[in-house]
């Protein structure tokens, strides 16, 4: 074969890998990383496991658990039957034993899988992260969720998740805190449907995917920083956050350790332990963050 030749096959075979892979994604989700496609937060689910130097080192990762913090990378992901779910591997990354008072775990739905229920009082907070998923709830009405989609099931309702091919879901879920007289509801939407906030005396670009109405006892923010770009404040606070990297690296500082991260990372921050970013690398950084709020800490 001459060059040109091999260099057409290798192309095509790239090409067909990227098609299987893409399943049935709309075409808003792609993104175009040179020459080949890629669907969005590919990388969350096709992770670099370790810089290439060091791939082959028995014994090695950047994995990291502290009594405030932690840095669970994807080559320390254990996977196992999910329970309630039918053909679902999931992996508990964040869970009470740590400290928190939420779950993070991340789901892989094969063919034909489907969702069980969480405990009585939880609610439930999913985002596809890759495939598509169909969400059918109390009502029976069915909402199509694919990357990038996201939906908030209030505790105690009746739902379901179907997927036909293949899906990864980021779940969150905790014992629902309510207030007399409020309720919350379902809500269904999108990343790139969310409107940009303001983000006084800080530069990275900020959308907040559920209500912020003192009926929900937590959110979930969608944080960009383009290269170069940190965070001003060097955050202390009471509230506790579950972080997944979608796009992109940099540093991450945790008390007094600074951490490369990169796509498909998971951190847990414990309530109070100093926290910074600075996004480095040439593309833009993009992380989902859980945070309790509005609830009196007393
Ligand atoms: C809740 O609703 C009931 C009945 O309308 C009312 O009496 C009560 O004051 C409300 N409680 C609060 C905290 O608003
Ligand atoms: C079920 O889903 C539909 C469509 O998303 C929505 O309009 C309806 O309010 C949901 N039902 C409940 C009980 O949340």
């Amino acid at each position: 074969m001459n060059h040109a030749l091999l260099i057409f096959v290798i192309t095509l075979r790239l090409l067909k890998m990227a098609v299987a892979d893409e399943g049935i994604c709309p075409s808003t989700s792609m993104v175009d990383s040179g020459s080949d496609l890629k669907h969005l937060y590919w990388k969350v689910t096709n992770p670099t496991l370790s810089p290439s130097h060091l791939q082959d080192l028995p014994g090695f990762t950047r994995s990291v658990y502290k009594q405030d913090h932690a840095l669970i990378t994807p080559e320390s992901h254990v996977f196992s039957p999910l329970p309630d779910w039918t053909l679902t591997l999931g992996a508990y990354l964040i869970t009470p034993a740590m400290g928190s008072h939420f779950v993070m775990y991340l789901a892989k739905m094969q063919e034909n899988s489907r969702s069980g229920l969480p405990p009585n009082d939880v609610e439930r907070f999913i985002f596809v992260v890759q495939g598509a998923v169909t969400l059918t709830n109390v009502s029976g009405t069915s909402d199509k969720l694919t990357v990038d989609s996201y939906a908030y099931l209030p505790p105690n309702g009746d739902h379901s998740l179907r997927c036909d091919a293949s899906a990864t879901l980021v779940v969150f879920e905790r014992r629902h805190v309510s207030l007399e007289n409020q309720s919350t509801d379902q809500i269904i939407g999108s990343t790139d449907e969310q409107p940009l906030l303001e983000t006084p005396g800080e530069v990275f670009q900020l959308r907040k995917l559920i209500p912020t109405s003192i009926s929900y006892d937590f959110n979930i923010h969608i944080m960009d920083f383009q290269p170069g770009e940190y965070l001003n404040v060097k955050e202390v606070h009471y509230n506790q956050h579950g972080l997944l990297l979608l796009e992109g690296q940099g540093i991450y500082r945790l008390g007094d350790s600074w951490y490369p991260v990169q796509a498909g990372d998971v951190i847990w921050m414990a309530p109070f332990v100093p926290q910074w970013y600075a996004a480095l690398g040439k593309h833009r950084t993009r992380y989902l963050l859980y945070k309790d709020v509005n609830r009196n800490p007393l």
